[in-house]
């Protein structure tokens, strides 16, 4: 067996990550469902072939690979998963890894993780971030599983992992499924950049319209700044291209329709079980629901029509972009806030360990939300990886002070002339929230007792419990 390690499933991110795997001195054993895709591969591997080995069945594929065995498995996420291990299973021996590094639901994974227990073999889930060029050339790697099965893989993960100024992009987590719920979490965040970034080109687009092409320059501009980022630099670049057919801004001819295939709803509704906010998320989510309703939402305009509200004049139009770009740093602010606060409760309730630091540093580089922005997290969280929220940590809080003037002059911009902007509202109703140590909760106490004798906690301490709703049911 001359194999380091072996991969499942020859689809553009498991060829992509074969590909690298090889290319950093690796010897990888590759099989696919159909043969005649593994043979296609192994001639697209070119000079990368005698890094390779081609198996066109299972048998041949497990005896290629140096024992105990880490086997990535990269097929679609779902029941597709389970079949493709249960066809593996017999073949393997003590010790022996599977490894999903598909877009698993941590809770898949961690019922995975749980049915391999007593059996000798041992499961690690992945999260891989980084699309395809990412797979090929160096993804971010959220590893979950034994640390024992980790140290088996260290070396190759490590080899074929991005890297931010030298330090891999790749990680232990903990058990189970830490590595997919990090991940997810990875997506959530992700949703919620990407929503951002479309409320503020609404507002360019229908605010102040300008075209695509303009706008383009703008998060050009954006991306020299302290928003440099892969997202802002793909948003510049798919703003300045033209479509082929039409010749038209390539924007204006796509459908605005979002699709999702589940991880940042999965965010949500694991943030909304341990009762954290993540409301950046969950109005990204949202958002691309109301967009998947296209029919629906013109008939609505048909009958509604747009709000009757007067159309956007700016001034001084440097100073409203510069407020733009404020407001969007304050947003995402806030929806990294949510999503380390989710990972922290995570933590605890799965009783996981995540290290905050560790998670900021492997997201600097490699993985979608990619961004100098992770390398600020990073070290607010080296210094404070105990802190009950990223935007109370000194950088953080200095960062929200200075932003958030921005955000609620572009929000309530957004508002007065009809333009949408959920997420980045959503950001400013969290600091609002946040920070006013006195909220308004004490009303809904009041309304919870008084319709159903909930009983309340009192500010003097004071034992009574009830309020005099009167009948001396609740008194
Ligand atoms: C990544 C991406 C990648 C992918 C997801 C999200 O980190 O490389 O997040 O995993 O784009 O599939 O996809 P949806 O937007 O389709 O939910």
């Amino acid at each position: 067996a001359q194999a380091e390690i072996g991969l499942i499933g020859l689809g553009v991110m498991g060829s992509n990550l074969a590909l690298n795997i090889a290319e950093k001195g690796n010897t990888i054993a590759v099989f696919n469902r159909t043969a005649a895709r593994t043979r296609e591969f192994y001639e697209e591997a070119g000079d990368l072939k005698g890094q390779v080995v081609p198996c066109e069945t299972i048998e041949e594929f497990v005896a290629a690979i140096r024992p105990p065995r880490p086997i990535i498995i990269m097929i679609q996420a779902g029941a597709a998963v389970d079949q493709q291990m249960d066809l593996l299973r017999p073949h393997l021996e003590a010790n022996d890894i599977m490894i999903d590094a598909g877009n698993a639901n941590f809770r898949d994974t961690m019922r995975r993780f749980d049915a391999l227990k007593d059996s000798g073999l041992t499961f690690i889930g992945m999260g891989v971030s980084g699309g395809e060029e990412g797979a090929r050339h160096g993804p971010s790697i959220m590893v979950g599983g034994t640390e024992e099965s980790w140290k088996r893989v260290e070396k190759v993960l490590t080899s074929i992992a991005a890297k931010y100024n030298g330090d891999p992009c790749v990680a232990w987590l903990g058990e189970n499924g830490a590595g997919h719920f990090v991940k997810t979490i990875h997506n959530g965040i992700e949703y919620a950049d990407m929503q951002m970034i479309a409320e503020i080109y609404g507002i360019l687009r229908d605010g102040l319209k300008m075209s695509a092409a303009e706008i383009g320059a703008v998060f050009g501009e954006w991306n020299r700044g302290r928003l440099e980022s892969y997202l802002i630099e793909i948003t510049e670049k798919v703003l300045a291209a033209a479509d082929p057919i039409t010749g038209k801004p390539m924007v204006d001819m796509i459908l605005d329709k979002a699709g999702q295939k589940g991880t940042g709803k999965w965010s949500a509704i694991e943030a909304q079980n341990m009762g954290v906010p993540a409301t950046g998320i969950e109005a990204a989510v949202a958002a691309r629901s109301i967009s998947a309703v296209k029919g629906e939402r013109e008939a609505a305009e048909k009958i509604l029509g747009l709000p009757d509200v007067p159309a956007l004049q700016i001034a001084d139009r440097a100073a409203f972009v510069k407020d733009l770009e404020n407001a969007l740093l304050a947003g995402k602010i806030g929806a990294y806030a949510q999503g380390f606060a989710v990972m922290s409760a995570a933590s605890k309730e799965f009783g996981w360990n995540l290290p905050m630091p560790t998670i900021a540093k492997i997201w600097r580089a490699g993985c979608i939300i990619r961004s100098q922005f992770l390398d600020e997290i990073t070290s607010a969280f080296t210094k404070a990886p105990d802190a009950a929220n990223l935007i109370v940590t000194p950088a953080f809080a200095a960062m929200v002070k200075e932003t958030d003037g921005a955000l609620r002059r572009v929000v309530s911009t957004a508002a007065l002339h009809g333009l949408p902007a959920p997420a980045l509202a959503s950001a400013l109703g969290y600091f609002d929230s946040y920070r006013r140590a006195r909220g308004t909760a004490n009303v809904i106490q009041a309304q919870r007792d008084f319709f159903g004798a909930h009983g309340f906690d009192r500010v003097d301490g004071a034992d009574s419990h009830h309020g005099p709703w009167g009948s001396g049911l609740n008194g």
